[in-house]
């Protein structure tokens, strides 16, 4: 592959600030998607083990429902925060992540129905279960897989990526033009590697369910022993299968010996052992957060390396700075984003802390956050669109 070619399909506007913001940005808010691809995926999948079980066991009677509920929650978070690091990667990859959506197209298509059956099948399964339908189980296992081949499409749009020496011969094989857009090819042990992520994070997040829930009446302190020992149990084999996984990954891409690699490996020992034997889950959790951080770094790593081995280099990336867009989105992110998320984790905190009916309105700090928010949104909707206007008057005009 021809540097030259790759740079030629660059956005001729350029970027509009520095690529190794857009590169760190990449990298925060992919961590984040993966965070809620495994919360949503571990608890769907558990959860289906607690459809067998909780007809006649006590602490599956009271979990499975919370479980189908997280993995409900956790899918439209995985979905919106999805959105941003696609964003990022079209800003500074964009020859890489087009060629893809040309070469694979018709699978990106099937990817958007796979995504909306899964979730609307995830719905079904919910309200099954609620009502004690046996079907339940059926309709789970369908929407868990569909859930799982969206993330394997995802998997093969990210991995075909970064092959473009691979690219004339994906379109052209024998030299015969492939128009049909169904060019697959993913890397089975990479795949393995990420869902398994999977089980420690359910693991943790069990853990964080019952210190969370210790200081309510909500549940039997026995109840909520066994659901952190559980928790425990999943997290620790958990990190023992992703080390396997990784090791095995690294090996079959020729990083083994890798520092980068080697600091990712006694991370994973090092989060084996917290998860087993840290009392504070929060802890754990915010590590365990922190370890993903590392594991998107690496990914990016990667991706990095192999473009610039073939003269690629975002930070070449012909730099045209537009002051007011970056301000608009450092504004968004910090007013809209910051007050937005911090109002409804305080309301989600504090309802799930209280033991009866929380009324917001009584609530002096939720009151105030709701009511910002209301005059920010406003305000941000007005400027949003008189600054639009006046930008598309100005160039029109
Ligand atoms: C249930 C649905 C989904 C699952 C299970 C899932 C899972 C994954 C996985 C496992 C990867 C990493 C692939 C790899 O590195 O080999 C990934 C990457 C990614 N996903 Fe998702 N994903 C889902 C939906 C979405 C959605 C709806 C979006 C966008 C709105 C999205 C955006 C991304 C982006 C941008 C990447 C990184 C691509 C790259 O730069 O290489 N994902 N996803």
């Amino acid at each position: 592959m021809n540097a030259d070619i790759l740079n030629l399909l660059r956005d001729p506007a350029g970027v509009p600030f520095y690529p190794i913001v857009f590169q760190g940005l990449y990298i925060l808010t992919w961590a984040l998607h993966a965070l809620f691809v495994f919360l949503s995926i571990g608890s769907l999948g558990l959860s289906l083990y607690g459809t067998y079980k909780q007809k006649e066991d006590e602490t599956w009677k009271v979990i499975t429902p919370h479980l189908i509920q997280t993995g409900k929650l956790s899918v439209s978070l995985l979905i919106v925060l999805g959105v941003a690091p696609l964003l990022f990667t079209q800003v500074i990859y964009d020859p890489n992540w087009y060629t893809i959506n040309t070469l694979s197209g018709l699978w990106v298509v099937i990817f958007i129905y796979t995504l909306l059956v899964g979730y609307s099948m995830y719905y079904w399964y919910y309200y099954a279960n609620k009502k004690g339908s046996s079907s339940s189980k059926l309709i789970g296992v369908i929407s868990f897989c569909l859930l799982v081949f969206a993330g394997l499409l995802m998997h093969v749009f990210s991995v075909q990526s970064i092959q473009p020496e691979k690219w004339m011969q994906w379109y052209a094989p024998n030299g015969v033009v492939d128009t049909s857009g169904l060019t697959f090819n993913p890397e089975t042990i990479r795949f393995l590697f990420l869902m398994s992520l999977s089980i420690p994070a359910i693991g943790l997040f069990l853990q964080n369910y019952s210190d969370f829930l210790q200081s309510t009446k909500k549940l039997s302190i026995e109840l909520l022993e066994r659901v952190k020992n559980l928790g425990r149990k999943i997290s620790t084999f958990g990190f023992f299968i992703n080390l396997v996984l990784f090791l095995a990954w690294t090996f079959q891409i020729n990083k083994m010996a890798d520092i980068y690699t080697i600091l990712i490996v006694v991370f994973t020992v090092i989060m084996l052992f917290i998860s087993n034997k840290m009392n504070n889950s929060y802890f754990s959790s915010i590590l365990f957060i922190v370890f993903l951080l590392a594991i998107s770094g690496f990914r990016e790593y990667l991706r990095f390396n192999i473009m610039n081995n073939l003269g690629y280099n975002v930070y070449d990336y012909p730099l045209n700075i537009e002051w007011a867009s970056v301000s608009m989105f450092i504004l968004t992110f910090l007013s809209l984003g910051g007050v937005g998320v911090t109002f409804i984790g305080t309301m989600a905190w504090k309802v799930g802390k209280s033991d009866g009916y929380f009324d917001a309105s009584k609530d002096k700090a939720v009151t105030f956050m709701a009511n910002s928010l209301l005059w920010i949104l406003s305000s941000w909707c007005v400027v949003y669109f008189a600054w639009g206007f006046f930008v598309l008057f100005k160039n029109s005009l």
